[in-house]
């Protein structure tokens, strides 16, 4: 646990260090670490659990001996599923394929487990029918990091921020097989997940994606999920992994997606590569790059945007770190480096990158890759190099010994009772209990009689979030989630004989008489990425963007009937307003389809809350420039024996943040 130091008082000195913090942890984070702790020298040594075969290695070189220099470009490159047929993979020698948020087999997005089977067995057969001499599978990679979620009926996990809260390394590694388990029954064998970002401002439109702001608590969590996911790497139910977005991904300036992350070189290696020496010790096998740029603070020194930065992708991941799987680049990343198009960028391979997303122009790509190598701007040997590690990745996960396509038992395990049962608990582990005070009415009765209030209650994708079968988890209903609880079904579910549920999008016109508690449902809509990023000096509070759950609140506080907030969101918000409303508070993050995870907590029996904020909670609106920019400080939580006494917290009515000193 890094040590916090007291905040100065007064003065410059205080505003720099204030957003100086929050630019590296929110007030509780790495910058103290940074500043106080011994300086990190250097980059760790690591242990690597997976030694190199020398027989697999002399089979390896012997097979890119053999390759054509079109045949190796061809398998560096990673194309999307709706921009490549399987007679283009082929054709072009392609080593990969991905589908990017949103691609489903045959554009449909309630595609079958048995039509993702048919494509990936589909391209896997073309790329075993080209005229090299080794034939080599295509290897197909997807974003399953909240189990397999672009799949029709999958079981949805907790977003990371929700495990993050839930403090429970080994239910992270459970889920990561569950999740691979998922990925295997489609025919796919590699989930670019875990992310390890390390947030260090939650305007990011990417924090859900983070476990946390603790650098201990993501190792942690990153052994365990790489492990798990893993496994001994030629399971039948097991995929490869991807530690991403390498490095400093979640350290930008204001929460800023793609931005320039400010840190030391100390920082970096204290705060935002903790997660990579976890995922390197769990034996990871692939690494996708940041689009993020890195700002040497402690040298005065822009280093220039992650994917051309040889020194951290080569010299220190593959050289001090040890890694010797496949260096991923992330998509069309490659055009933001200096000098590149998405179509040409040598100096990314150069720096390091061995298999290049180019989910559209990548016909191009070869074409002026080629052109590359021959002109002797790309070494032959860093082919080469990068050839040899995709190969080595393909080889350790048994694909080149047989084909990826599952038995048809395996479309069971998409939505399988313990996929859901896991996914419950996990729901119910991740809540943070934030306000109890004594009007409370938690844990609520099963004969009690709710009032269910929330334009986010009687649907499930406010639970869900980004990365729910579209990229933005939007342009979908609950028809594409028929497995799924929403809060209105789950309560509904919940309350016995005599329990009474009824539910109202905005309590406008409601008798509150009767009931003997509201529950009102706040939620943050779907985004995902730079669609979710809060700019500054936009407010962080969630009632200066959604008015409509203010409004909801409003008309049923302070009527005589308990009130119990609960907010689906993908970070940490400004809601003072809503807390000082609430008889209690929930941050119940984005729990995923599991929505009775929420309610077996509710209604309590055997189950308390156990969440930690993982994160610290705003005190404010602008917590960049405010005073008091922190209401609760990471690992915060109550449980519901012990009342809160939490009085009437100040409202800042801040509608846009002052302007900053750059
Ligand atoms: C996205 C994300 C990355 C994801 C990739 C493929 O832009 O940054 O996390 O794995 O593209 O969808």
């Amino acid at each position: 646990m890094t040590k916090r130091a007291s905040p100065v008082k007064n003065g410059q000195l205080f505003r720099a260090f204030l957003i100086g913090s929050i630019g590296a942890g929110l007030l509780g984070g790495s910058a103290l670490s940074g500043l106080q702790a011994k300086p990190a020298t250097d980059w760790p040594a690591l242990a690597h659990p997976i030694a190199k075969d020398a027989a697999m290695e002399a089979r390896i070189a012997e097979i890119v001996a053999g390759m054509t220099l079109r045949q190796k470009i061809g398998q560096m490159t990673q194309a999307d599923i709706r921009s490549v047929t399987p007679d283009q993979v082929r054709e072009h020698y392609l080593g990969s394929i991905l589908n990017g948020g949103g691609a489903w087999p045959g554009g449909k997005k309630q595609a079958t487990v048995a039509d993702w089977v048919a494509l990936a067995d589909a391209h896997y057969k073309a790329s075993m029918a080209t005229d090299m001499k080794v034939k080599i599978p295509v290897i197909w990679g997807t974003d399953a990091v909240h189990g397999h979620n672009n799949v029709f009926k999958a079981t949805l996990f907790p977003h990371n921020i929700g495990l993050g809260a839930a403090r429970d390394p080994k239910l992270v590694g459970r889920i990561a097989h569950l999740t691979a388990k998922q990925v295997r029954a489609t025919g796919i064998t590699w989930a670019f997940a875990p992310t390890v970002a390390v947030v260090q401002n939650p305007r990011w439109g990417r924090t859900y994606e983070s476990y946390s702001s603790d650098p201990a608590l993501v190792r942690q969590y990153a052994v365990e999920f790489v492990k798990a996911m893993q496994g001994n790497l030629t399971g039948s139910d097991t995929t490869i992994a991807s530690v991403k977005h390498f490095l400093g991904d979640g350290g930008t300036y204001l929460g800023k997606d793609q931005g320039e992350t400010r840190a030391t070189r100390e920082q970096l290696i204290r705060t935002h590569a903790p997660g990579y020496f976890g995922a390197l010790e769990g034996g990871v096998q692939t690494v996708m790059i940041s689009y993020s740029s890195w700002t040497d603070t402690g040298a005065g020194k822009p280093q220039g945007k992650m994917h051309g930065n040889r020194e951290l992708i080569t010299d220190v991941l593959k050289g001090k770190l040890g890694f010797d799987g496949l260096v991923v680049s992330d998509w069309n990343a490659i055009e933001q480096v200096k000098g590149c198009t998405r179509t040409h960028c040598p100096q990314a391979i150069n720096a390091g990158i061995d298999m290049i997303m180019v989910p559209d122009d990548w016909k191009q790509f070869i074409e002026e890759t080629i052109v590359d190598v021959e002109k002797g701007v790309i070494p032959t040997s860093r082919i080469d190099d990068a050839v040899k590690r995709i190969l080595r990745v393909k080889m350790r996960t048994g694909l080149f010994d047989r084909s990826p396509i599952p038995a048809a038992s395996a479309e069971a395990d998409m939505a399988s009772d313990v996929m859901r049962t896991t996914a419950r608990e996990a729901v119910s582990k991740s809540l943070v209990l934030l306000k109890n005070n004594k009007r409370s009415p938690l844990p609520l009765k099963r004969s009690a009689k709710i009032l269910l209030v929330g334009k986010g209650a009687d649907k499930v994708t406010p639970q869900l979030g980004g990365w729910s079968l579209t990229w933005q988890g939007d342009e979908t209903d609950d028809n594409d989630y028929p497995l799924a609880d929403d809060m209105l079904s789950a309560l509904q579910k919940a309350v016995g004989d005599g329990g009474k549920v009824d539910f109202s999008a905005d309590a406008i016109g409601v008798d509150l008489k009767g009931y003997d508690a509201v529950l009102v449902v706040h939620a943050e809509r779907p985004y995902a990425e730079m669609k979710g990023d809060i700019s500054y000096p936009a407010s962080l509070r969630h009632s200066e963007r959604y008015p409509d759950d203010y409004a909801a609140l409003e008309r049923v506080s302070g009527k005589g009937v308990p009130v119990v907030s609960v907010l689906f969101s993908g970070r940490p918000v400004y809601a003072n307003d809503l807390i000082n409303m609430s008889d209690a508070f929930i941050a119940a993050w984005l729990p995923g389809t599991e929505g009775q995870g929420v309610t077996d907590v509710l209604f309590g029996g055997a189950k308390d809350f156990q969440g930690k904020l993982p994160f610290d909670w705003p005190g404010a609106s602008c917590p960049e420039t405010a005073r008091k920019p922190v209401l609760f400080r990471r690992g915060y939580g109550l449980k519901l024996a012990k009342k809160s006494n939490l009085g009437r917290l100040p409202e800042d009515g801040v509608e846009t943040c002052p302007a900053l000193a750059e």
